[in-house]
């Protein structure tokens, strides 16, 4: 291995640091006026490596796919940096970001609305080729039935309409688009929440199967943590658009020490019921506080079993309890959930 090599595997595929979206809001009277923004993502950091994934989880409205989005530079940032292969991309424009979608896609949750209803498959699939002006060897039609094939999509299919298919049928098809180019980092916001749970497992699949013939990296968004736990190297846990806890997956499902992760881990319905086995649910007291508002000092303490004095004075930073373990809570509490 030669230096070269070793300095690269270093450097993380993506790297985000304090990456802030704020959405601006205005009051709406005589005159419109500004109010105050909707914090969607607050100084959220992490990194991700080639052929890794990263599970994003947290309740619904937490900031998931606002990072997702403004990562890939699909929302502009409000704050913060994005690095990808040690570049930083915050601020690119024009060609530059063009050329650089080649190498980050997208996944979308609702397969339904993510295709055009008026486009045949084959042209949604080889809508990447044609934005980026790309012919690949042996022309787009050859390339998108491989596609085709390749998602386990029947490539004569390729004139058909997307209502002629199914839920799971469509998020291959969304898949293939997504990996037409063969990108480095695909954002998956939650691919099979909208799926049935037998089909959930064939498109999880597909995904595996993909990485580790491409080695790409995944960014995976699910409410769903057992399906997390099963796909991600490693699990960051939001809350009201901050990071709580992030962790190796195993470390996480088996040494959560946020008291939001143990609630979130204590609602995991458990597998074998018939066993007798009873998990004692954490219930968080109160409502979600609104991101336009959110609490002083850490943003979890008004829904927190632990919460002190402190935590509404100080705002907790995210301290490594353990290589790669991080955790931003004043009183981090080991536990076993699951
Ligand atoms: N375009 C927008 N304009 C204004 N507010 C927005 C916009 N997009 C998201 N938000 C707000 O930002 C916050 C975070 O939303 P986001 O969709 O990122 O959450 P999420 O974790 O993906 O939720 P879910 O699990 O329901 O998909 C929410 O309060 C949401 O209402
Ligand atoms: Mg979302």
């Amino acid at each position: 291995m030669t230096t070269d090599t070793i300095r690269d595997s270093r450097t993380p595929l993506l790297r985000l640091t304090n990456l802030t979206k704020y959405f601006p809001q205005f009051r709406q009277t005589l005159v419109k006026r500004p109010d105050k923004p909707i914090r969607a993502v607050d100084g959220v950091s992490f990194e991700l490596h080639a052929g890794e994934t990263i599970g994003l989880v947290g309740e619904s409205g937490c900031g998931k796919s606002t990072v997702g989005r403004t990562m890939l530079r699909l929302l502009e940032p409000t704050a913060g940096t994005i690095e990808f292969e040690g570049r930083d991309i915050t601020g690119i424009g024009g060609s530059e970001l063009r050329i650089l979608r080649r190498e980050m896609q997208m996944v979308f949750q609702d397969p339904f609305g993510s295709l055009n209803p008026r486009q045949t498959i084959g042209s949604i699939i080889a809508a990447p080729f044609e934005i980026q002006g790309i012919t690949p060897e042996g022309g787009r039609r050859k390339a998108v039935q491989q596609l085709m094939e390749r998602v386990g999509l029947n490539p004569e299919h390729y004139n058909r309409y997307p209502h002629e298919f199914s839920g799971g049928q469509r998020q291959r098809i969304g898949v293939a688009r997504a990996v037409a180019l063969k990108p480095k980092l695909v954002v998956c916001d939650e691919p099979v929440s909208a799926l049935d749970v037998s089909i959930q497992a064939q498109v999880i699949n597909l995904l595996e199967d993909i990485q580790n013939d491409q080695g790409l990296s995944y960014v995976f968004i699910a409410h769903d943590l057992s399906v997390v736990r099963h796909i991600s190297d490693r699990v960051v846990v939001m809350y009201l658009g901050k990071v709580m806890e992030e962790a190796e997956r195993d470390e996480l499902y088996e040494r959560p020490l946020h008291p939001y992760t143990h609630a979130l881990l204590s609602a995991v319905p458990i597998p074998d019921p018939e066993k007798g086995e009873r998990r004692p649910r954490i219930l968080l007291k109160g409502d979600l506080p609104s991101p336009q508002n959110p609490p002083s000092g850490c943003v979890f303490r008004t829904r927190c079993p632990r919460a002190e004095q402190r935590c509404a004075d100080e705002v907790p930073l995210p301290l490594e309890v353990t290589p790669g373990h991080r955790v931003a809570c004043h009183f981090p509490e080991e536990r076993t959930i699951l």
